[in-house]
């Protein structure tokens, strides 16, 4: 099966999300863009794999402190004239702790992840054709700040269920992050 790391969104933050969407398609932006219920953070991806015990093991009692994640902005990472449209994260230093010490977890259970440096990122739509007249400043600066508490990671799998690709959370509220918290 096919499984990534990833926290999933409050209501808030998905909801907002689902504006961004609409308002990129009300400027002209075309492209796949990802159902409500798929949004999320990635933190990991394992790929194909049949080591379910492994990849769960690594999310287990994670000594991280629950913190507040901020969403903000868009951006965009271009494969030749396609583009991925993504919602931002402020930086920060706890979910940048959280994600080398889960990546370090699954490297010691056997899973080969990729190097590149983690660039936290919302995906909002893959294959995105911008028209020319898209302002993306303007557009990034009318996106209002969200916040969010974490204090879960999610494991998930990934999979085409009749042709359309599905997130399914596997053993829901079991990876809880430890520690005191703050902000
Ligand atoms: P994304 O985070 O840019 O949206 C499940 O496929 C999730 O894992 C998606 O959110 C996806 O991209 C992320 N992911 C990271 N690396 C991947 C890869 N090599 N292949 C597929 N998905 C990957």
């Amino acid at each position: 099966m096919r499984l990534f790391y990833a926290i999933l969104l409050s209501r808030e933050i998905r909801d907002a999300l689902i504006d961004t969407q609409e308002r990129l398609r009300e400027q002209g932006v075309q492209g796949n863009f990802t159902r409500p219920e798929n949004l999320h953070l990635t933190l990991a991806f394992l790929g194909e794999t049949g080591n379910l015990s492994g990849a769960r093991r690594a999310g287990e009692a994670l000594d991280i402190a629950p913190f507040s994640l901020c969403v903000k902005g868009l951006g965009s990472f271009r494969k030749g004239k396609s583009e991925l449209l993504w919602a931002g994260v402020e930086p920060n230093s706890s979910l940048q702790q959280l994600q080398r010490m889960l990546s370090e977890r699954l490297r010691q259970e056997g899973f080969l992840l990729e190097n590149r440096s983690f660039q936290p990122h919302l995906t909002l739509a893959r294959e995105a054709q911008v028209p020319a007249s898209f302002d993306r400043k303007a557009f990034a600066a009318s996106f209002s700040k969200k916040t969010m508490r974490i204090s879960a990671v999610s494991l998930m799998k990934s999979e085409r269920v009749r042709g359309i690709l599905t997130y399914t959370e596997l053993f829901p509220g079991r990876l809880i992050l430890h520690g005191e918290g703050n902000s």
